[in-house]
């Protein structure tokens, strides 16, 4: 194989895991910025029922994600990414039940959308590399984004005491950037040979397509302009 092949099949092979998900998704995020949904988010317009609708869809992915990462809590792959404080679900539970009241659980449903992006994810309990894609995509976002978006949803719903954004919050992890630093270097530890970690790079990608088909089914929230 010519030193060209070699180049084209090995893109990015100096930088780390961590590295190569962060720069190959970069365009996938920034058109993710871009959607309606997350812009009208982000400025403030969007209704609240657009946002309790979100934190609905959030409460699928997060149950999915969470229940297969018990399954691979002690797989050398899988479990790598095992942290079991980053868990989301119980803080969407409490959520939800301010959001939607009480009787919550009976009134949500997921998006069809959102139905087949759990699916997918509960499909990777046999790969635990395609895994290890969804759950970067999803928790380094929420723990990096999803700071400022709180910020934006406290001050647009003014939910100043917790209740209704506890979903951003993550109080058992201590500083976000060391949180942060550890969690790609528990993922740059793996050492997965080139063919691998180019599957979850394409996996990641698979998860920024859901979460943008999951906001363009939101936009019907979205206020016209
Ligand atoms: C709603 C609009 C969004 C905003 C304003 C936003 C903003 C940001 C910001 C400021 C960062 C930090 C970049 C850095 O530290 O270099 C970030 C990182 C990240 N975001 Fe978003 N984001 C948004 C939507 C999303 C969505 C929809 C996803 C995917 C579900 C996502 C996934 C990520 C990931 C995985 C990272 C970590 C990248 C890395 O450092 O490896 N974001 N985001």
């Amino acid at each position: 194989m010519s030193t060209a092949q070699a180049t084209q099949q090995r893109p990015d092979s100096s930088l780390s895991l961590s590295e190569r998900l962060r720069t190959d998704t970069r365009q996938d995020h920034d058109s993710a910025e871009s959607n309606s949904f997350a812009k009208a988010l982000l400025a403030g317009t969007l209704p609240r029922e657009g946002y309790t609708a979100l934190a609905v869809q959030h409460y699928f992915i997060y149950t999915a994600l969470e229940e297969v990462a018990q399954s691979l809590a002690t797989h050398p792959v899988g479990g790598a990414v095992y942290f079991p404080e980053l868990h989301r679900v119980p803080a969407l539970e409490r959520d939800l039940a301010f959001l939607c009241g009480p009787d919550w659980r009976d009134t949500i449903t997921p998006l069809p959308s959102t139905r087949a992006y759990a699916e997918r994810i509960r499909w990777t309990a046999d790969w635990p590399g395609g895994f290890i894609a969804h759950h970067y995509t999803r928790y380094l976002g929420d723990l990096s984004g999803g700071q400022f978006i709180k910020r934006v949803v406290q001050q647009t719903y003014g939910f100043d005491d917790g209740a209704g954004i506890e979903f951003y919050v993550f109080d058992q992890l201590g500083s976000l950037p060391r949180f942060k630093k550890s969690y790609r270097a528990a993922v740059d530890a793996l050492n997965l040979d080139e063919a691998e970690q180019q599957r979850i790079i394409e996996e990641a990608h698979v998860a920024y397509r859901f979460n943008t088909e999951m906001m363009n089914e939101l936009s019907g929230f979205v206020p016209a302009s």
